[in-house]
């Protein structure tokens, strides 16, 4: 039983983040780099399709509260973050720092749940993705002579079972794993570029929609009254808990940003650049996220914003009709970074966990010339390609938000044990105001768990129980922690 508690010994985890050779990760990326990095996974579906459909069904012109509530539930958990990143910099993020503080069962749990993080993120933003460039080549007049998204029916054991091919989606998948096969320069410089597309369209809505604000006051102001609309008489529905149901929807916006230390093994200075690169991007996109449905709302009234692109429809409403198209080429490149960053970050912490003995060892595998973990990559790739044939978006989002918050609440908790168990290990950065800080971290994330859908719920815990089984049935007999442990008690 103790064995299931065993804790990695950060003195094996600081060896390990300091191997070099051709089979270690390569280490590449500045601070830029993981700024944008974040970036690149913040900024997506949330912004341009949630903020709609939140205002107008849950919270209205306060869908900005909603923003600030999960944002700054978000920000405690980054400072919790980045504590540990800056102290463990190694790739398996929240499952290692789960590893050296609240021991292996747990780490798997978190390891485990991150997957619904990346793999699961991943797909449901390739869902998402097809949509806009539909949407873009319709705009040019371009009709396809195929339906871009076949749908498949097979029976299995007596069941139909149907699936969407989504061609935009698979080739998008397949783009994005081919980059990051080759290399993780060369994924940081594509992800860049989608950056800096996305960014500047987000900057571009802010620009027409502040001049627009300026010169019609009196409309901007008649859409934002009453700003906390009246709750319609059950939870969720306006009025105060209507902001929390917002905040829980909108959250899904500012997943990513953690994502950012799972580059650690490949990051020059990662002590002084994670921290920055981790909150940097975090409250870049707080900031831009405010303001963007601060503006929405004041343009249209937030009961016409349950569209599939509300950003879109509020640049069309003040006559800038060209925005469509722009809003679109924003998402599209948003979304490709979206998803090069999750299934990045998801294929560098199953390498960790192999290279801890939890999963088999061609998981961590690298190639030799491209230094990248090119198996899991291509097998995560199959993965995000399969769940998103098959699952609905809703049902995948809340899933994501789920593994996400458990691996936030588990961090926040973590850095609370470390400070009281190991007080003396050197930090190079420092959470403010321990515990209240991770405290905070953890009510806030409990709050949005327990605000998600039922069946989301049901298939949360299915996801940790077909978990478990793989680590009793595999991890245990495999780990290498517990079998040092094993010699060690076999050699006294
Ligand atoms: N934060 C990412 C998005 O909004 C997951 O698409």
């Amino acid at each position: 039983m103790a064995k299931l508690f065993a804790v990695k010994p950060l003195s094996v985890i600081s060896r390990e983040a300091c191997e070099e050779g051709t089979h270690t990760l390569r280490r590449s990326l500045g601070p830029i780099n993981l700024i944008t990095l974040g970036i690149g996974a913040i900024i997506g579906a949330g912004i341009f399709v949630l903020t709609g459909t939140a205002a107008a069904q849950f919270a209205g012109p306060a869908i900005v509260l909603s923003f600030v509530v999960a944002g700054v539930g978000c920000v405690f958990a980054g400072l919790c973050y980045a504590e540990f990143a800056a102290m463990i910099p190694i790739a398996g993020s929240a499952y290692t720092y789960g590893y050296t503080t609240l021991g292996e069962l747990v780490a798997w749990i978190i390891g485990w749940a991150l997957c619904l993080e990346y793999a699961f993120g991943a797909a449901t933003v390739a869902v998402g993705w097809s949509g806009y460039v539909s949407s873009l080549l319709g705009f040019f007049g371009v009709r396809l002579p195929f339906n871009p998204t076949p749908s498949l029916s097979m029976t299995l054991f007596g069941h139909a079972l149907s699936a969407r091919v989504d061609i935009f989606a698979l080739a998008a998948i397949i783009v994005v794993t081919g980059v990051l096969v080759v290399g993780v320069r060369e994924s940081a410089n594509f992800n860049s570029a989608a950056v800096m597309i996305k960014v500047s369209v987000v900057l571009f809505f802010i620009g027409i929609a502040t001049v627009f604000a300026f010169g019609h006051w009196p409309h901007m102001m008649a859409n934002w009254h009453p700003f906390i609309p009246k709750n319609l008489g059950h939870f969720g529905q306006y009025g105060w808990t209507g902001i929390m149901r917002g905040a829980s929807v909108v959250f899904f916006a500012y997943i990513g940003f953690d994502a950012v230390s799972t580059a650690a093994q490949e990051a020059k200075n990662p002590q002084k650049d994670l921290p920055f690169g981790i909150l940097g991007s975090l409250i870049i996109c707080t900031i831009l996220y405010i303001i963007v449905s601060g503006l929405l709302t004041g343009l249209k009234s937030y009961t016409t914003l349950n569209t599939p692109a509300p950003v879109a429809d509020g640049a069309a409403a003040i006559g800038a009709t060209w925005g469509v198209c722009l809003i679109d080429l924003g998402a599209i490149a948003g979304l490709a970074s979206v998803m090069l960053v999750m299934i990045l970050g998801q294929t560098r912490v199953l390498y960790t966990m192999s290279c801890d003995g939890l999963l088999p060892r061609w998981v961590g595998r690298i190639h030799p010339r491209f230094r990248t973990p090119w198996l899991i990559t291509m097998a995560v790739g199959v993965l995000v390609a399969f769940l998103a044939a098959f699952f609905n978006i809703s049902f995948l989002g809340q899933l994501v938000s789920l593994g996400t918050l458990l691996a936030f609440t588990i961090v926040c908790l973590g850095v609370w044990v470390m400070r009281v168990r190991q007080p003396d290990v050197p930090r190079p950065f420092r959470t403010p105001w321990v515990p209240l800080v991770p405290i905070l971290g953890m009510i806030i994330s409990t709050a949005l768990m327990v605000s998600t859908d039922l069946p989301a719920k049901i298939g949360f815990f299915s996801w940790l129980i077909i978990g478990l089984l793989i680590y009793f049935g595999y991890s245990t007999r495999h780990s290498k922690v517990q079998n040092a442990a094993v010699q060690v008690t076999q050699g006294k």
